[in-house]
């Protein structure tokens, strides 16, 4: 079974190299995110970065002594040469922010401080966070030299645009620590499902009655978004069909909006045959109304009823576009909860159904945990109770990946 995001990190070694911009007031916050995975950070400082920063300040949030010299006075246990030392334990090597001028240093292959030395002597993986003044990021030195990095396989984390610590505005600013925990996160996880693309719904359905009335569920996206994470993490290509929600999802998915139960099924037949794997983790309305009323519905109008029909059931309808895809469903019950999900996956041809409980507190909608079972038509695979939605959805791909 794969863990956790924790069980997976816990113990890899970032080397988190910190070089002289502005920005580098926001590696503390870096090496506090990494931290909160259980990964040991080991920081290496060039010296214009103290300028912006203290190792004071580094070291105290990281644990460890941070390095700063090519050729330290006491040199660290055991005489080892610490440049190589250190590039040889690296899973990963993090520099954020990354200068123009040490950019320009990695693309030619100049090591003359430790960071340098360590970029050239690595193995590792490496992601660069560029971060300057606008005019320095688009010189077309700067844009060749992150050309010759990615061409090598190191990743690069674009700057975000907006006002810069100089005064300009444009690209150049260092994004913010969480999606730079987010983005070497990614890089570190064992990338089982590299090669298979998901296609994922998420959240609620709403269906409109009137311009200002509408008919929806308490559904938030929560499991799909951590599946929507869990599975970018692990390599795998994903795209996201989602009812109106408030959040997020993992940057590197590529999200298609939708509002109604009708939108979704159109979105998920032009969206299927991409995909190897569909999970259908959205709630989709059972009844939407009959009629839409172009003006709104007056007080005075005294509506007593409100005709429903049923909505577009979208696993039926693209049950014959299956093939060898892999379709998962989730049925949310208050009661019954293993005899309705068992009728879900063979009446909708499911491969794998995740039922979960609703109606009580820690499961279900909103919740960050959820309760309930994983079955197939083998039986029963699993049962969860009050599992965090993050390590569900982590299941969840372990039960997918082993049936691909
Ligand atoms: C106040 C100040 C802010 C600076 N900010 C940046 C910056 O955000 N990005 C950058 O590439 N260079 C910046 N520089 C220039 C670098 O500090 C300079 O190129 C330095 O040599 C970089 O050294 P390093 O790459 O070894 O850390 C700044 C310089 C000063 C004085």
């Amino acid at each position: 079974m794969g863990g956790t995001p924790g069980e997976d990190l816990a113990g890899k070694q970032v080397i988190l190299g910190v070089t002289g911009g502005i920005a580098a007031y926001k590696a503390p916050l870096v090496v506090r995110g990494l931290k909160s995975l259980g990964i040991d950070v080991r920081v290496v400082m060039t010296d214009a970065s103290r300028y912006f920063v203290t190792p004071t300040t580094l070291q105290t949030l990281s644990g460890r002594p941070v390095h700063t010299e090519l050729f330290p006075e006491t040199p660290p246990g055991a005489f080892e040469v610490e440049h190589i030392a250190l590039a040889d334990r690296a899973d990963l090597l993090l520099i954020a922010p990354a200068t123009a001028d040490f950019i320009a240093k990695m693309a030619h292959g100049i090591a003359d401080d430790l960071l340098s030395c360590i970029a050239l002597a690595t193995k590792a993986p490496v992601l660069v966070c560029p971060s300057m003044n606008v005019n320095m990021y688009l010189h077309p030195a700067t844009r060749e030299n992150l050309d010759i990095l990615q061409k090598r396989g190191v990743f690069i984390l674009e700057p975000a645009s907006g006002e810069l610590a100089c005064g300009w505005e444009g690209a150049g600013r260092l994004p913010e620590p969480e999606r730079i925990v987010a983005e070497s996160k990614k890089i570190l996880y064992q990338k089982d499902l590299a090669g298979i693309s998901l296609l994922v719904t998420c959240g609620p359905t709403c269906e409109d009655i009137d311009p200002v009335r509408f008919i929806t569920n308490r559904s938030t996206g929560k499991m799909g978004a951590a599946l929507v994470e869990a599975a970018g993490l692990r390599g795998a290509r994903v795209k996201v069909i989602s009812g109106p929600v408030n959040r997020e999802y993992a940057p590197w998915a590529d999200v298609i909006m939708v509002r109604s139960a009708g939108q979704m099924l159109d979105a998920v037949r032009d969206n299927l045959s991409g995909a190897d794997v569909l999970v259908m983790a959205a709630a989709v309305a059972d009844y939407v109304p009959e009629t839409y009323r172009g003006a709104k519905i007056k007080k005075g109008d005294k509506l007593t009823s409100l005709g429903l029909k049923s909505s577009p059931d979208i696993l039926s309808t693209i049950r014959p576009f299956k093939d060898d895809k892999f379709f998962v469903g989730f049925a949310a019950e208050t009661d019954n909860l293993s005899d309705s999900a068992r009728k879900k996956l063979m009446n909708k041809g499911l491969d794998m159904i995740v039922a979960n409980r609703v109606g009580e507190s820690g499961t279900g909608f909103g919740s960050d945990t959820n309760s309930g079972l994983i079955l197939s038509e083998a039986g029963v695979l699993d049962h969860f109770e009050q599992v965090e939605k993050e390590v569900l959805a982590h299941r969840i791909l372990d039960f997918i990946r082993e049936r691909l």
